[in-house]
């Protein structure tokens, strides 16, 4: 069974970049092949990756509904579904990714959705870790998109609303008895005036107030930034980069206390 790691939080605390740096970071250890999904509607996780997608599952789901009536003689929706999912797969070098791209329409996808969850658990298997990039917010967590995972990722900044979020998110995984083996949060976006606020007494309450035990701190990492304003990927960080130095540490404190191996 493949190791799940599903990062969330509230819009832009930096999820799809500490989920891609993840990634790299997983890529490096060379542990065994990882899967990256985008489960965000907004997909944009295969900027952070260098990866290019042709076509996602909502694509997919929607093509399939529209042809499961004229399918040719021979082929059930199964197959198709199969075909497809394949196509929507991005092969690349220790790690391959797909994207999930937008909901569902008006239309009824239980039957498809049902095979096509199918056939991403029967994915996920090929692989030694599964990384989940996930949209802002709530949502995934009701719509069960974030279940069953081995360590659910809070990213927040220490803007109190972002950690308001992270508890929010918290409670909901509470609530909806989700299978989450464990939670952590990561200050991500940490300025150097910040790192010294950290420790001060009404931060520390706050922090509390999510819920959630602190796995590390990403500081704000400048060629991060400028690397984003151009569209490259994080392949092309430094080794010395803050950032990818703070989530390396991070991984494998969840490796470790996470159970991964
Ligand atoms: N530690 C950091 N240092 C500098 N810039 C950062 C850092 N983390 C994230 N960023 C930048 O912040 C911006 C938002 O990051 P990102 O897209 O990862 O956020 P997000 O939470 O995935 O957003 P959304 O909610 O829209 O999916 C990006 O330009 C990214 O490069
Ligand atoms: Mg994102």
């Amino acid at each position: 069974m493949a190791f799940t790691i599903a990062v969330a939080g509230k819009g832009g605390v930096g999820k799809t970049t500490v989920a891609g740096l993840i990634v790299r970071a997983l890529v490096e250890r060379r542990d065994g092949p990882v899967l990256a999904i985008d489960a965000d509607p907004n997909t944009n996780f295969h900027q952070v990756l260098g990866l290019h997608v042709e076509r996602t599952i909502g694509d997919l789901r929607e093509e399939t509904l529209k042809k499961i009536k004229d399918l040719p003689p021979g082929v059930t929706k199964d197959q198709y579904l199969e075909y497809g999912l394949q196509q929507c797969l991005v092969e690349s070098n220790g790690i391959d990714l797909l994207a999930m791209g937008r909901g569902e329409g008006p239309f009824c996808y239980c039957a498809v959705n049902h095979v096509l969850r199918r056939y991403i658990d029967l994915l996920s298997k090929n692989y030694k870790y599964v990384v989940l990039d996930n949209e802002a917010g709530l949502e995934h967590l009701s719509r069960r998109t974030t279940q069953d995972v081995d360590v659910l990722l809070v990213i927040s900044d220490a803007n109190p609303i972002a950690l308001q979020a992270a508890a929010r998110i918290n409670r909901l995984a509470d609530e909806l008895q989700l299978c989450i083996r464990k939670r952590f949060l990561a200050l991500n976006n940490v300025s150097e005036s910040m790192r010294a606020r950290l420790g001060t007494e009404s931060f520390r309450e706050k922090l509390a107030q999510a819920g959630l035990a602190l796995i590390g701190e990403i500081p704000t990492d400048e060629t991060l930034w400028s690397l984003s304003l151009e569209g490259k990927p994080l392949s092309e960080l430094p080794s010395t980069s803050p950032a990818k130095l703070a989530v390396h540490e991070i991984l494998e404190k969840i490796l470790r206390n996470g159970g991964g191996s």
